[in-house]
């Protein structure tokens, strides 16, 4: 016979399991327990289990659902995963979301526990005004996006390094032109944001031999990097840098950090690559350098608006490329495992990874 019983019952039914039952982790909140008794029947005690709801991209959702079910049964989670909003919201514990998914009222989600951002700049949901501050919101900080913000900065650094696009209108032109090309260990890259993204752009130019400069909100000490914090900082890494790259989350500090004021320090030609978020430069401003010269060109990711509208004049001007948010991703596969460890640090007590300073805004 299989009885269903709560937790409470069934301790002190049956007295011998009440340490292990009352020691168990409260991660575990379903608890089938079978036993064989002598007098000859078993006994099933079952909790629900955590509910957690999924509100990211829809069409991601079978690769996500495959890959969060699978790290948590590597951490024995017993977690109920759906991606249906109206499924007893109250009882939702966890939501695991992205700014640009279906959900932007949190208000019903009455028990939430964390919210689990799957982009790694939090700007759109910090600022979500149903999203009460007592709410942890953290922030994805995955290996597998990681890995792609490196190639693609890496990438698009060696590209305006050896003239690729230039060796392109030759080549289209049927211009032979025969040219010296330079060494990595003759540029100077300065990196605005020296955080997770930041940091690791960083030490993969500096194994290629380029100079470092980086800029952050706190002093930091990184070896081979030279590292600046605040406006005067700021204006040494503009003065001093090639090729600048942007990492910086989108914050009231960091709007329109490049603007015309700042962009003349510029080193006379510097390239601009932004890939942190578009609100850090001043469109126009930009705009504006590029057609006189002060900055040479630049490889742009985020902008104001996204998509980027189709009259923007970023889309015709041949010294600009765009790119549609695409430089790194959150994967399915690495990020779920992020997602699973901060449930069980949760229902364990413990401090979140990656929590979000509402305050600071990153
Ligand atoms: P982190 O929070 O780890 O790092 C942010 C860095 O910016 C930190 O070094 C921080 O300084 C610095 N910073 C913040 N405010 C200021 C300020 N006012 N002045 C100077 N420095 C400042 O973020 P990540 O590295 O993980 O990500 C960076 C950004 O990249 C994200 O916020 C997101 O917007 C963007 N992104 C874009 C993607 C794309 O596909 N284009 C993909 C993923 C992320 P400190 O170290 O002192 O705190
Ligand atoms: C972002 C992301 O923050 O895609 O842009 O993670």
């Amino acid at each position: 016979m299989v009885a269903p019983v709560t937790d409470h019952d069934a301790i002190q039914l049956f007295s011998p399991l009440a340490p292990m039952m009352l020691s168990k982790s409260p991660i575990t909140q379903l608890v089938t327990l079978h036993c064989s008794f002598l007098v000859g029947f078993s006994l099933s005690v079952s909790t629900d289990p955590i509910r957690a709801l999924y509100a990211g991209y829809h069409d991601r959702y079978a690769d996500y659902k495959t890959c969060l079910e699978e790290a948590f049964r590597e951490l024995n989670l017993d977690v109920s995963l759906t991606d249906d909003l109206d499924s007893h919201p109250s009882q939702v514990k966890y939501i695991i979301y992205n700014p640009k998914g279906p959900l932007q009222d949190f208000s019903p989600y009455t028990n939430v526990k964390a919210v689990f951002n799957l982009q790694a700049g939090a700007d759109a949901v910090a600022n979500n005004p149903t999203l009460p501050p007592s709410v942890p919101l953290t922030r994805m900080v995955d290996p597998g996006l990681r890995e792609g913000m490196v190639e693609y900065v890496v990438g698009h650094v060696l590209r305006h390094h050896l003239s690729m696009d230039q060796m392109w209108e030759q080549k289209r032109a049927g211009v032979w032109q025969p040219r010296g090309m330079p060494l990595a260990r003759q540029k100077k890259i300065g990196i605005l944001g020296l955080g997770e993204l930041g940091s690791s752009c960083a030490n993969a130019l500096m194994r290629l031999n380029f100079q470092l400069l980086g800029w952050s909100r706190s002093a930091k000490k990184m070896d081979g990097i030279l590292c600046y914090d605040g406006p005067t900082g700021l204006i040494t890494v503009l003065q001093e840098s090639d090729i600048l790259v942007l990492l910086l989350p989108n914050t009231e500090e960091t709007h329109h950090i490049l603007n015309r004021e700042n962009l003349v320090q510029c080193k006379k030609g510097a390239y601009i690559i932004n890939v942190g978020r578009g609100n850090s430069i001043q469109e126009d401003d930009l705009l504006e350098a590029v057609i006189e010269g002060t900055i040479s060109g630049a490889t742009l990711d985020v902008f104001h608006r996204e998509p980027l509208p189709d009259n923007h004049p970023f889309w015709k001007h041949p010294q600009i490329l765009v790119t549609p948010h695409i430089a790194a991703k959150s994967r399915p596969s690495t990020a779920s495992q992020v997602v699973a460890q901060n449930i069980r640090r949760a229902e364990s007590g413990r401090p979140l990874l990656y929590l979000v300073d509402r305050e600071a805004g990153y």
